[in-house]
Order: C-alpha cells, then structure tokens, then sequence
C-alpha cells in the first residue's frame, strides 16, 4: 500500500466512525421490564418520542410483585407496548438504529422477558444491541428534558429496591458514595403503608394522606450511620412498635390518626435523606443536585430537596412524574449516551439481578 493510499484509508475509517456515532439519526427503541412495569420507549438524538408504561394490576391482590406472575404479564404485554411505542413516536421499525434493554438489576424473569425479546427484535433489524443498569438509568432521567444538569452532578436515587448517593462526573462516568445497608427508601415507604393497612405500592398513598397531617406530631429516631450511607430497617420497626402500643390501648388509634402517622413518618425518611444529601454535596462542594428513581415522585420530598437546594444556593433537579418510576425513556435516554461512546453489548450478554455499578 502507497503512502497515499494508507492516508486515504485512515481517512475513511475515520470519517465512517464519525458518520455512523454522529449525533442524529439514532433511533432507540427501549425496553423497561425490570420489575412490575411493561415499559417501551423511542427516543431519537437524545429526544423522547414515546414512553409507554403498562402497570401490572394483577400484583395488588396479593399486597406485593408476584415475579412469576410478573414475567408472564410482561410476555403478554411486551408487543403491544412496543408497537405501540412505535405507533405514538412515528417510527417505523426499519429506521431503529438500537435496541436497548434493562440488563441489571431487577426481578430475574422479568429481565429475561425484556432481554429475550429485545435481542431478538435487534437480531431480526440487523442492528445493535445495548444493555442498560436500571440504576443508571433513573439517575440519567435527568437528562431527558430541559435544563440538563452540568457535572459534577449529586443524585440522590431512591426506588422499592434501592437508595444511593451517586457521584456523576459525565454521563456514564458515576460513581455511588452512599447506599442503604438494608431496606431501601421505597421499601420504608411500602411497609409502614402495609402496617396500616393502606393498598400496595404503599408509597402513593402514604404521599396522599401525609399532605392532610401533621408531620411533627409523632417523633421517630434518625439512624446514627457513618458517612453517606443509610439504613431504613430501624425506622421500620420503630412505626411497628409505636402502632402496636399505641392500638393497645385505643383499638381505633391507626384509623383516627392517619394523615399524621403518614406525614410524620414520611418527614423522618425524607430528613433523613436529605441530611446525607447535605453531608455529601457540602463534604464534595457539588452544587448541582438531583433526585431520582419511584421515591422522587413524593410531593414532600420534592418540595423539602428544593428548599434544601435555595436555602444553600444549589441547581436543583427535579424530573418529571412519568420519569420519576419505572420507564423505558430512562433506559432510551441511557442507551444514547452509551450509543454515542461505542458501547454496544454482544448478543450472548445475560441479565444480572443483582449487579453493581459498572
Ligand atoms: O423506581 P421505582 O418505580 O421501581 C424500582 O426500581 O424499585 O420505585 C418504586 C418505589 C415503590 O416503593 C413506591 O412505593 C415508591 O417508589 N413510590 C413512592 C411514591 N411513588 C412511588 N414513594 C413515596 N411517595 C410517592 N409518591
Ligand atoms: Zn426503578
């Protein structure tokens, strides 16, 4: 090969890269089928055209997710929704230029429906493949709509099965600092809604009853942990012995004190999150915070996360309700961000239920 002839091929090797990771014209169909939620999206350059969500009622019977039952109803539901998705973005399936899933972590058959089908559908479209760590995903929902955090960037990520305090330094460079030891944030909230005999997910309702109470009427113990991290498990036994010698001796008490024992146990989950927040985004000197993930749809803890950020002169970051749960826009919006780096996964990549950060 001439001196010239090898120039030339650098040069196309090169200008084919840019052409084929430039930013537009990527059309991701994304699947969110981690846990009880059926969930496709399609997200074009960074942009959310559809985010379909179908929520398995079947679980409510039984006061908690079923998982044999929820992978069945996400094989009943996992084509229609995506159609669909497709349908409401536009798009026709011969322009997706990625199928993104959720790889980790999350119910094990559940995961292997959305996996299943989304290797399939990328396989059969000649395109490629992208896995997705749900928990990167929701800290990412912030990067669907407008204003975009600038990094460093604090999220403080509470879900059913999670809480952490992730450091991100770009968009797939992050980094958890602190994480519950036990129940997470989310799991607090669906247990103290079962003691007092409210309908699963709790966390909804608790919401609800709370914003009628009064949150300083009843006192329970923050956890003293070290660091950033948490621990919800003492929280949830102290509501369980405070209900039970309360009932004791006034049978009626739950039925008569609701919106306050909903209020006051909802403002000792969130001042204790908020408190390690604080802790790590003064210890680090972030100024730009987010929260995320199911939790982050609570009106008491969007409101006490904003005035925590105003009081200290902090970008606060708060993402839309139908971002804040389960979604395929958040793994979509991921799978961009991981499109633009080359990160594409082979076709024999398994779904993890439990996975750390990568
Ligand atoms: O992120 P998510 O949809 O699923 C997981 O990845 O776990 O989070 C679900 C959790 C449930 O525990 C649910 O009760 C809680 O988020 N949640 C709420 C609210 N909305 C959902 N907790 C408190 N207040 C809410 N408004
Ligand atoms: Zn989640």
């Amino acid at each position: 090969m001439t001196e010239f002839s090898l120039m030339m091929f650098h040069w196309f090797v090169r200008v084919n890269f840019a052409v084929q990771y430039m930013d537009n014209n990527i059309n991701i169909l994304a699947i969110e089928s981690s846990c009880d939620d059926t969930s496709a999206a399609v997200v074009k350059d960074g942009k959310v055209l559809s985010n379909l969500v179908a929520t398995q009622k079947v679980h409510e019977q039984y006061g908690g997710v079923v998982p044999e039952m929820a992978s069945r109803a996400h094989m009943q539901n996992l084509v229609p929704v995506v159609q669909t998705a497709l349908n409401n973005a536009g798009v026709d399936k011969k322009d997706i230029t990625a199928v993104a899933f959720t790889q980790a972590p999350g119910l094990i058959g559940s995961l292997l429906v959305g996996a299943s089908f989304a290797k399939a559908y990328a396989q059969a479209l000649n395109v490629p493949l992208i896995d997705v760590h749900h928990m990167q995903a929701h800290v990412l929902a912030h990067f669907i709509d407008d204003p975009k955090p600038e990094f460093p960037f604090l999220c403080l990520t509470v879900s059913g099965g999670h809480t952490q305090i992730v450091l991100c330094r770009s968009h797939l460079e992050m980094e958890v600092i602190g994480e519950t030891m036990d129940d997470a944030a989310g799991e607090a909230f669906d247990k103290t809604a079962k003691m007092l005999g409210l309908p699963y997910p709790g966390g909804p309702m608790v919401d609800k009853l709370a914003a009628a109470g009064y949150e300083k009427r009843f006192t329970f113990p923050i956890p003293n942990i070290e660091g950033y991290d948490f621990s919800f498990s003492g929280i949830k036994t102290a509501v369980l012995y405070f209900l039970q010698e309360q009932t004791k001796a006034d049978p009626e008490f739950v039925a008569k004190n609701m919106n306050d024992i909903c209020a006051s146990v909802q403002h000792t989950i969130i001042k204790f999150l908020l408190l390690k927040l604080e802790k790590a985004a003064k210890d680090l000197g972030v100024q730009h915070l987010g929260i995320a993930g199911g939790v982050s749809a609570n009106s008491g803890l969007r409101k006490a996360f904003a005035e925590l950020c105003d009081h200290n002169g902090w970008q606060s970051y708060i993402p839309e309700f139908q971002y804040c749960t389960d979604n395929a826009a958040m793994i979509g919006i991921t799978a961009h961000y991981k499109y633009l780096a080359g990160k594409f996964a082979s076709l024999d990549v398994s779904p993890t239920a439990k996975a750390s950060w990568e």
